[in-house]
């Protein structure tokens, strides 16, 4: 393979990203510029996509520009253009894969539409020696999901959540705690103060076979023990907390060890490999509790730096260099989409 270097474009959120990644030989990140909208949003509780997208129209040139800049490349330099073309919140969508687009026209390159969970599923491919297939957990505010990673373009959704997402649920527990957005982060903080044996909740749908998942329940089992002591105190909330964050702990271990499993039966000849990706994997305990998962079945463990394990360019760029590996690629005609399962 001859070494691409490409300009990837991520809008889908509520992350501006852009990034320069040169790639396959070396894989090497010649920028990475990123500008969250946290701020714009956590007066209101959460993302909202009016003002998500308008954030995006009045930072992505700069942060394009800057991506370039910090790369050290010319337009010259550039073989592609990658930008998320889906799933995500619309609005932000079309601004970065319209902008993408037409970069790509007046720079006469060819134009790569990432599919955002492609992005995800890749970046353990950008950050270590990982050969095909792997397990894939996506756990995010917008997705958890399991995919068998078989190759580039070639997944399959082995379970997901027939509900809330893991961030969402962490979001949403935190919400009605009294705790700021993004929740996540705060539960775990939280947690660790607390007793995880004050509170049993439930571990929804572990009663059943396969790979599916649930956390609406757990949320709701949540609120009715808070209620039950209302007005709630701090250590009560800790107690929440960490009661919630190990119940989510332990679904996903005991899902992980099941997908594992399946992963062995199908792939006999294969190392068996699971590697997260998405916001929730900060958190430390879901870390200690996959790594135990993979260790009990003898599976390595791959966890992607944070900063790309969240949303971010770089994922976008690096989707688009492995894309290219299979044959050119001109997307000019691809729609945005909210909607695009893998
Ligand atoms: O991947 P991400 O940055 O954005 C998308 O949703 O695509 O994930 C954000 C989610 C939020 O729901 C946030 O609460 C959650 O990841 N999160 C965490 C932690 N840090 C971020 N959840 C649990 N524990 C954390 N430490
Ligand atoms: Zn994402």
């Amino acid at each position: 393979a001859t070494n691409l270097t490409v300009l990837g474009i991520e809008t889908s959120c509520d992350e501006t990203a852009a990034a320069v990644v040169r790639g396959p030989v070396q894989r090497e990140i010649l920028s990475n510029t990123i500008r969250s909208q946290i701020d714009e949003h956590t007066e209101f509780g959460g993302v909202v996509p009016e003002i998500a997208a308008r954030a995006h129209i009045d930072v992505l040139d700069r942060i394009v520009a800057e991506a370039m800049n910090d790369s050290g490349c010319s337009w010259d330099d550039i073989d592609a253009v990658a930008a998320t073309a889906g799933p995500g919140l619309i609005g932000g969508v079309i601004v970065g894969f319209m902008t993408a687009k037409a970069i790509a026209m007046a720079a006469d390159k060819p134009l790569i539409g990432v599919n955002h969970l492609e992005g995800h599923a890749l970046t353990a491919r950008l950050t270590d020696d990982l050969d095909f297939p792997f397990l894939l957990l996506l756990v995010s505010g917008g997705h958890s999901q399991f995919l068998m990673v078989r190759g580039v373009g070639d997944y399959e959704r082995l379970g997901t959540t027939i509900d809330d997402a893991i961030g969402e649920a962490f979001d949403k527990t935190a919400k009605l705690l009294g705790l700021p957005y993004p929740g996540g982060p705060h539960v775990e903080k939280m947690a660790a103060k607390g007793d995880v044996r004050r509170f049993r909740l439930p571990r929804p749908l572990l009663d059943r076979p396969g790979l599916d998942m649930s956390f609406a329940g757990l949320k709701t089992a949540l609120r009715t023990q808070a209620k039950k002591l209302e007005p709630v105190d701090d250590q009560t909330i800790a107690d929440l907390c960490a009661g919630f964050q190990r119940a989510v702990s332990d679904v996903l271990a005991t899902r992980t060890g099941t997908a594992l499993n399946l992963f062995r039966e199908r792939h006999p000849q294969s190392e068996p490999v699971i590697v997260v990706a998405g916001g929730v994997a900060a958190n430390q305990e879901i870390r200690n509790a996959l790594t135990h998962a993979a260790a009990e079945t003898g599976a390595r463990f791959v966890a992607p730096p944070m900063h790309l394990c969240t949303d971010n360019a770089a994922m976008i760029a690096w989707a688009g260099i492995e894309r290219m590996q299979l044959g050119p690629v001109n997307d000019m005609s691809l729609p945005p989409r909210p909607r695009w399962p893998l």
